[in-house]
Order: structure tokens, then C-alpha cells, then sequence
């Protein structure tokens, strides 16, 4: 794998060979992208028609980075990309070595290449559930006040020529959404192990004339430029390393001097998410549900004897690694905050995706009704609560940190 570690950007023969691109899905997104590009070059809003557009930004991602494809400006400080971003074989402690990293790489390919996305290019499936995205809309508007696309936005606020870094991007719906929220000159890289995965992501960012450049970068051995990027971000990726003192150390040497480093990642148990006492937990209160939202059983002893595994899996001790979901989660924040400080710094998420993402119970708690808005609501002040009195402890963080001073 490592001798494999070389930047290129996405081809255009590798991004129309994406199985996804056969899809209803994806004909439908290219049908809407084109027609808004279309509108917008029709009202006179952008100064060119949408198929040279298309053309042009195809030659852009097939012959180089940096320039824009209309040739009219160049970033400032936008270098060749591989200048800025590299892989190294050099890991002080490299921890790949005690594992069968090319067999782990594979299987992190073939998971996230098979994967259900949304239309705003974010993970799909049980994550689309209504109840889980009001779960992240609830915490926003009342714990956090904020928001990672906020953070982000906020970090490069009046500065020039901003440089952002996206690591381990994915499907990219994050990147466009920023982008979108930014004034011009500014440059975002977007790097993922996945070449495949952020191929549409690439061909919205191109046809919106945003400038975001994908590069497939195994964050395991990235090298960044010392004293680069304003800020960098990393949104439920990190979870997935091995190196990640290697990864913080890069990250902190190549902000800028006033660079923030945000992040929104899983620290909980590693391998298996959830703690004994969070599931034990988490099945109490689906004993104590209300029937509306347990399964119909055919026999009425058992709305009385209701057991809760029925619906979540009993918790178990971690055996095998499967890929590299969650492999070290857990030391992620002992590791990080030894060469960073929080400048915000939330933790949530004791039990709520164990409901939220559940394909039973987060399906059928639908936030558009009242009655179950106000259950959620009591469920997430239920977490709020146990995770402040220190009785469970949170599985998630979001923070805004910046290295600590020498
Ligand atoms: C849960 S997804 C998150 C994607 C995206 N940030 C988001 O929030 O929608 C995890 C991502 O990490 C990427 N990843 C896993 N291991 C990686 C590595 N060693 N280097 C770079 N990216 C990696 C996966 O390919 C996948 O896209």
C-alpha cells in the first residue's frame, strides 16, 4: 500500500465509471445540477454557458490543479496541490504494521464504495432518518449554538486567500456546503482514501464553479506543508486511522499561525461504539416507550413482557476488527489534546443513535408529528442530562481547537 502513495485528481474516465453514476439517483442529480447551471447562465448571473463550463472544467480535473479553468485568476497561495499535500512512508510509529493494513484498506474501499447517499451527498440509509437529523438540529440550536459548517465558515472569516483543508471528505456534500458559504478567492482541498468516492461531489463543485480540488490521500501517511491552511476540518473521519499521532502532529504544524482545526468525530469505545451501561441504558428506555412505537406483536402478554433486544442488540465485547471503523476511536481525544487546546468543545451522543439510527425506532419517530417531536425532546434532555452528571459518557465531539502554544 504504501509504496502505492502518489496524489492524483480524479480522471474523467474514473469519475463516469462510478457505479453510481448508472443510477436513477445520479441521472436525476446531473438533470437538476445542469438545469440550475443552465438558469443561472440564462439570468445572466454567470459569465458562461454551462456545457463550456462542463468542458472546460473536465480539462481542468484531467490536466492539472491550480488555475481555473477560464484561466482568469490563480490563487494567491494556492501552490501545486502536491506541494501542499504528499504521503510519506516516514512514520515515527507507524502502527499499520501490527495490523493487515492492505487488507483493512480494502475493505474501507469497498464499504464506503457501496455505500446509500442523500442528495446533498451525506451519508444515506439509517443516517437519512428524520429523527436522527433532528437529533443534530435540536443539539445545534440548543447546546451548541453553533454548527460544524458554521465553525468552518467562521474560522476563515476575513481572511485573504483562505486555504481549507477537508480530511477524509467523502462524499464531499460537507466541502460543497462550505464552499458555498465562501467569497472568492478562497481554495478548499478535499482528500479521502476513496478516489471513487467523492467523484460527484467533483463534478457539482466543477459545474458550480466552486473551488474545491479532490485528491485520494491515505490520511495514514499524509505530509502537509508547514504553516498552509487557515483551517482544517475533519468531519467523522478520524475514527477511522491508525496513525493518528501522525496525524495530529501534521495537522498542527501545517495551520497557519492563527488556524483553527475543526472537528466533529466518534470517541466512543473502540470497535463497538457504545459502552455496556449506555446499551443497558438506552434498552430501559425503550422498555418504558411508549406502545405506539414498538413493533406489533401478535400476543398481548407481550406488549406486557416486552423485551427491548428485540429492537437493539445486546451490547458484546469487541472481538474482531472489521475494516477500520472505530479502530481507535477512543484514544482520539487523549491524543489530540496533547498538542491541542479547545476553543469550544461539546460531547453528546450517549445513547441517541442507538434509537435515531435504529431501523425500527428511527424510522418511526417522525419529528414532524408533535407528539413525537416532544418525545424526542425528552429523550435528548434525558442524554443531555446523564452525560453532564457524568452517568454515561458521550460517544461523540465537536470541537474548534487550535495547537497549544511551545
Ligand atoms: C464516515 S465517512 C465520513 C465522510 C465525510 N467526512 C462525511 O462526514 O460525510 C469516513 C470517511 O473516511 C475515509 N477514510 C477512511 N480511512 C481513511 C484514510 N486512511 N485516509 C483518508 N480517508 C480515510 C473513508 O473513505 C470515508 O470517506
Amino acid at each position: 500500500m504504501k509504496t502505492e502513495h502518489v496524489i492524483t485528481t480524479v480522471s474523467t474516465e474514473e469519475v463516469s465509471s462510478h457505479p453510481r453514476e448508472t443510477g436513477h439517483w445520479s441521472q436525476n442529480w446531473r438533470r437538476n445540477t445542469f438545469r440550475a447551471v443552465k438558469n443561472r447562465w440564462q439570468s445572466g448571473k454567470s459569465s458562461c454557458n454551462p456545457v463550456e463550463q462542463v468542458e472546460n472544467h473536465k480539462k481542468y480535473a484531467t490536466t492539472g490543479v491550480g488555475n481555473k479553468p477560464n484561466g482568469k485568476s490563480q490563487h494567491k497561495r494556492f501552490m501545486n496541490a502536491s506541494e501542499l499535500i504528499s504521503q510519506t512512508n516516514i512514520v515515527e510509529h507507524d502502527l499499520t504494521k501490527g495490523f493487515p493494513y492492505t487488507a483493512l484498506v480494502h475493505e474501507e474501499l469497498q464499504h464506503y464504495s457501496q455505500i446509500e447517499i442523500t442528495d446533498e451527498l451525506t451519508e444515506g440509509g439509517i443516517h437519512a432518518h428524520k429523527s436522527w437529523r433532528f437529533y443534530f438540529e435540536y443539539l445545534q440550536m440548543n447546546e451548541f449554538g453553533t454548527s460544524f459548517v458554521e465553525e468552518v465558515v467562521a474560522a476563515v472569516h476575513q481572511k485573504k486567500n483562505p486555504l481549507l483543508l477537508s480530511l477524509g471528505c467523502g462524499y464531499g456534500g460537507l466541502d460543497l456546503a462550505i464552499a458555498r458559504r465562501l467569497q472568492k478567492p478562497y481554495q478548499i482541498f478535499g482528500v479521502d482514501l476513496n478516489p471513487m468516492i467523492f467523484s460527484h461531489a467533483h463534478r457539482r463543485a466543477m459545474l458550480e464553479g466552486l473551488e474545491i480540488v479532490y485528491l485520494p490521500i491515505d490520511l495514514n501517511f499524509v505530509e502537509l506543508q508547514p504553516g498552509s491552511f487557515d483551517v482544517i476540518y475533519a468531519h467523522a473521519s478520524l475514527h477511522h486511522l491508525l496513525n493518528l499521532e501522525h496525524v495530529f502532529a501534521q495537522i498542527a504544524r501545517a495551520l497557519t499561525p492563527d488556524g483553527l482545526f475543526v472537528l466533529v468525530d466518534i470517541i466512543g469505545k473502540t470497535q463497538v461504539l457504545f459502552w455496556r451501561q449506555n446499551v443497558e441504558f438506552t434498552a430501559e428506555l425503550i422498555k418504558d416507550m411508549p406502545w405506539r412505537f414498538r413493533p406489533p406483536v401478535r400476543r398481548l402478554w407481550r406488549h406486557f413482557w416486552f423485551d427491548p433486544y428485540t429492537i437493539i442488540s445486546k451490547y458484546s465485547e469487541p472481538a474482531v476488527q472489521h475494516g477500520m471503523e472505530g479502530i481507535r476511536q477512543e484514544e482520539i481525544e487523549p491524543v489530540m489534546m496533547k498538542i491541542f487546546e479547545p476553543v469550544k468543545l461539546y460531547k453528546y451522543n450517549a445513547f441517541m443513535r442507538l434509537i435515531c439510527t435504529n431501523r425500527y425506532l428511527g424510522a418511526r419517530l417522525n419529528p414532524e408529528k408533535l407528539r413525537d417531536r416532544e418525545y424526542l425532546e425528552k429523550l435528548i434532555k434525558i442524554e443531555v442530562e446523564q452525560i453532564k452528571s457524568g452517568k454515561l459518557k458521550p460517544t461523540e465531539m465537536f470541537g474548534v481547537f487550535k495547537p497549544k502554544s511551545a
